[in-house]
């Protein structure tokens, strides 16, 4: 089978789990943490390891997660010292099980959650010193919320992200981005470079040892 009509069914498999637990939730185990998810909240998964294995926090910097869905990302950025992080979500499912995990782990007091069309919930001065983002890596039509977790619909959030993302980023600060070769990185990459920034490849992960599909994070900040 090629590999998007292989990444279709798996996909499409793992919505049906998200949208299978019960209503009290499922934990799931992601670098021997705990995180819980709600039903319909996407689950921390290898996808997000390039980025959360490699990210640069620096203590008491600001950090805002963009698709936090369960929180994990945000809850890294605590346990690497950020003073403050704030996770946005369209999903309401996933707000909620990030804020059962900003309590879980101990970071209430630092780790703020809102519900958000991207960048909607922020006001026009809120900037910070590091944006990460694991978005719906393939540009398909997504028909529900949880659907949206992994499909966008025309590219179109991956697109209002680069166009918006430039006004809430400190100067010198640094974006951490997903993507996949099952995904779109071309159109990424060129949708980062128009909106002016320096795109550098940081690392990558595989699903396993078969190597298929495999997921990188990239680095990017503000060309000089
Ligand atoms: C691939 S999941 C990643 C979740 C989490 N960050 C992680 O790494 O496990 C993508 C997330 O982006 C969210 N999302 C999709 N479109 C969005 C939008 N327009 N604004 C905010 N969040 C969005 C989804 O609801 C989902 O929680």
């Amino acid at each position: 089978m090629d590999l998007v009509s292989f990444t279709d069914q798996w996909q499409a498999q793992r919505q049906q789990l998200f949208k299978s637990v019960p209503p009290e939730g499922r934990t799931v185990r992601y670098l021997d943490r705990e995180f819980l998810v709600y039903p319909d909240t996407f689950w921390p998964f290898a996808d997000s390891l390039p980025l959360v294995r490699h990210f640069r926090v620096e203590p008491g910097e600001s950090v805002l997660d963009v698709g936090t869905g369960s929180g994990v990302i945000a809850v890294f950025a605590c346990y690497r010292g950020a003073a403050r992080v704030l996770g946005l979500d369209i999903n309401p499912a996933a707000i909620r099980s990030a804020t059962h995990n900003a309590q879980a782990h101990g970071f209430a007091d630092r780790l703020e959650l809102r519900r958000s069309d991207l960048f909607e919930a922020l006001g026009a001065d809120e900037r910070f010193d590091v944006i990460t983002a694991n978005l719906p890596f393939r540009n398909k039509p997504a028909h529900d919320v949880v659907a949206m977790s992994q499909w966008d619909t025309g590219f179109a959030t991956n697109t209002r992200f680069f166009e918006g993302v430039g006004r809430h980023l400190k100067p010198g600060g640094r974006i951490y981005f997903v993507q996949s070769n099952f995904g779109e990185i071309e159109a990424m990459q060129g949708l980062a470079q128009a909106a002016g920034l320096r795109v550098e490849e940081l690392a990558s992960e595989a699903i396993d040892d078969t190597k298929r599909q495999q997921f990188f994070v990239y680095e990017m900040s503000h060309r000089a």
